[in-house]
Order: structure tokens, then sequence, then C-alpha cells
């Protein structure tokens, strides 16, 4: 052969061709320290309920939360989310029950606080949901409207009983225009300076939330939709102001949505704004590779691992995801 043009000088399978040499150029590596564990709560004590649309994941009287805790910590996982399953009876037109100290979730954060200190980090959810019995994330008016500023001055007060419990990252998802700068404030005025807030900037009106209801207990109750403050699934440069607005009102971290998606509006809002970018990884793409692995789509932990560095890839930070003990075990070994 004369004529060494014949032949690709460049050729990609070269550093593909061993596994050191994959190694080697590996771009992304998903560690436990990307991983945020969402938790549930529970009443009682010693208990542990299966949630039947989110195949391995339970939720957890206080105590057992501790547990998870420390199991998150021992993995290398740096922090956890809680959510409560509050008790009927505690649920109520205005949500109140978000504001009382001794709550599940001000009880789980200061047992975990007792237990781990800054051993690990506790985000704490803001918004009405877990808490109304009509399942919306603020008050409404008499049409059922969901009510933005008489909405921000009750998270305020929620953002603060969680702050005062101990939470590290104060996470609003209610979506309600102006609630991370009324939260800063707040925040501020009553001394939490190193209080983060991570904003749930981008969080869209979508379907695949419907085993996260089941777990908080909200989803019988919801009537209609959350279309008139959570995002249309079809915009993204909408996405960008939201996310604009939260960092000029003091966001120190951003998430979007759901994630699998949304990977466009990540890597939009990393070229961006050059902040750290969250993903949540909810419960129903969860439950989908549950139910795919199931079925034989793949294997189980090749679906989920190679969801998971896709995140990293599109320009995550990190990622809330309820197979974060599973996948830190995996990359445990
Ligand atoms: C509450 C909230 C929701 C989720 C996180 N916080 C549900 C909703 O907005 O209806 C969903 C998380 C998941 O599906 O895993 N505001």
């Amino acid at each position: 052969m004369t004529n060494s043009s014949f032949f690709p000088r460049t050729r990609l399978r070269r550093t593909r061709s061993t596994v050191w040499s994959r190694a080697m150029v590996r771009e992304n590596i998903l560690t436990p320290a990307d991983l945020i564990w969402p938790l549930f709560i529970v009443e009682g004590e010693q208990v542990e309920e299966p949630i039947a649309s989110l195949p391995g994941v339970s939720r957890w009287s206080v105590d057992g939360i501790v547990e998870r805790a420390t199991e998150a910590r021992d993995l290398g996982i740096p922090c956890i989310a809680l959510f409560p399953n509050t008790p009927a009876d505690k649920r109520s037109d205005d949500g109140s029950e978000a504001l009382n100290p001794d709550n599940l979730m001000c009880r789980a954060t200061k047992a975990i606080k007792d237990a781990l200190g800054d051993d690990i980090g506790v985000l704490t959810d803001v918004a009405l949901d877990p808490y109304t019995s009509h399942g919306q994330d603020g008050l409404l008016d008499d049409t059922g409207y969901v009510m933005n500023d008489r909405t921000l001055d009750i998270l305020t007060k929620q953002a603060l009983n969680q702050a005062a419990a101990g939470a590290d990252i104060i996470a609003p998802s209610d979506m309600m225009d102006g609630r991370v700068g009324a939260i800063r404030d707040v925040l501020e005025l009553a001394n939490h300076h190193n209080v983060q807030i991570m904003a749930y900037s981008a969080k869209y009106a979508s379907a695949f939330y419907g085993p996260f209801r089941d777990a908080v207990g909200s989803g019988g109750l919801l009537k209609g939709d959350k279309k008139t403050y959570q995002m249309d699934p079809a915009n993204g440069d909408e996405a960008l102001r939201e996310i604009a607005m939260d960092i000029a009102e003091g966001a120190d971290s951003v998430m979007i949505k759901p994630g699998l998606a949304y990977l466009d509006i990540i890597y939009r809002a990393k070229t961006e704004f050059n902040v750290p970018v969250f993903a949540y990884q909810v419960s129903g793409e969860y439950a989908l590779v549950k139910a795919g692995a199931a079925a034989g789509v793949g294997d189980h932990d090749a679906l989920m691992m190679e969801k998971l560095v896709a995140f990293k890839r599109a320009g995550c930070s990190g990622i809330l995801t309820y197979f974060a003990a599973d996948a830190a075990r995996f990359i445990n070994g």
C-alpha cells in the first residue's frame, strides 16, 4: 500500500480499544458525592412503609430516617432531602402544620443533626403540598387559584421553621414568583447567614411526579393540576428567566426538575450561568427504570448508571435521586 491516505489517520476507536485506555479518556465520573438522597418521613416508631408505586423506596419513622442518614454518610453521600407524609388530621386548607416547630420535618431534621452534625447536609423542601388538604403548593383563593404573595408569606415562615430546626439547605419547590428573595431576606434577618438556598428554579408541570404524590399522600387530594405555577414542558427560554431571577434573588444553586427529559435546560443553565446546577431525577423517572428492568428491557444497574452519568455530562454538580444509595453502593463496589 503506497497511498497512506487510504487509511483513516484519526481512529477514535484507538482510545476505546482497551479497558485502561477507556478509563484514561473518560470525561465524566459519577461519585457518591454527586448524589442527594430523597427520603420520606412518617409518624411512629420503628415504622417502615414500602411505597407500592416506588419499588425499593419506603417511608421511615424518624428513628429509621436517622439510620438512613447514617447509611448515606457511610456511603459518601453528602446530603439527604426530606419529605413528610403528614397525617391526614394535620392537613388543612392553609397548610399551617408546615409552621409547627414540632412537625415531622423538624423532628427528623433535629434528630439527624443531633446524631450526625455536619457529617451530612440536610435539605428541606419548602412548599405546602404535603400539608394542605387540597394538595396544592400554596394558598387558594375562592376560585381555586394559588395566590402568589399570600403564599410567599407562609413559605418564608416555613423556611424559617426548617432553618431553626437545623436545615442546611432550604429548597423552595413551590414556583411562586419572588420566593427566593423573600426567603433569603428572612434567613438573613434571623442570622441564618450560612443556610443555603437551592432553588427548584425550573420545575415543570410534569406527568412524572405521580409516585411522589403517593409517597407524601397528596396525590389523592389534588384536584386539577399545577399548571398555573409549574412550567410548561414546551418552554426552554422561560426556564432560563426563572434561573436568572433565582440567582439574582440569592439562590446558591439551582435545580432543574424533572431530569432526563430536560437535559437541554441543564446544559443551557450551566453554560449560561456557571452556577452549581442540580437535577432532580423524579419519582416517575425512577419508577420507569424499575418497571423497565423488571420487564427485561435491560440490566437494572446499567440502566441506572447510564441515566445518572448523563446528568454529569450535561453539566450537573449533583443529582437528587431515589437511586442514591443503590448507585453509591454500585460505585463503591
Ligand atoms: C412538592 C414537590 C413535588 C416533588 C418534589 N417536591 C411534587 C409536585 O410538585 O407535585 C416531586 C418529586 C418527585 O416526583 O420525585 N412541591
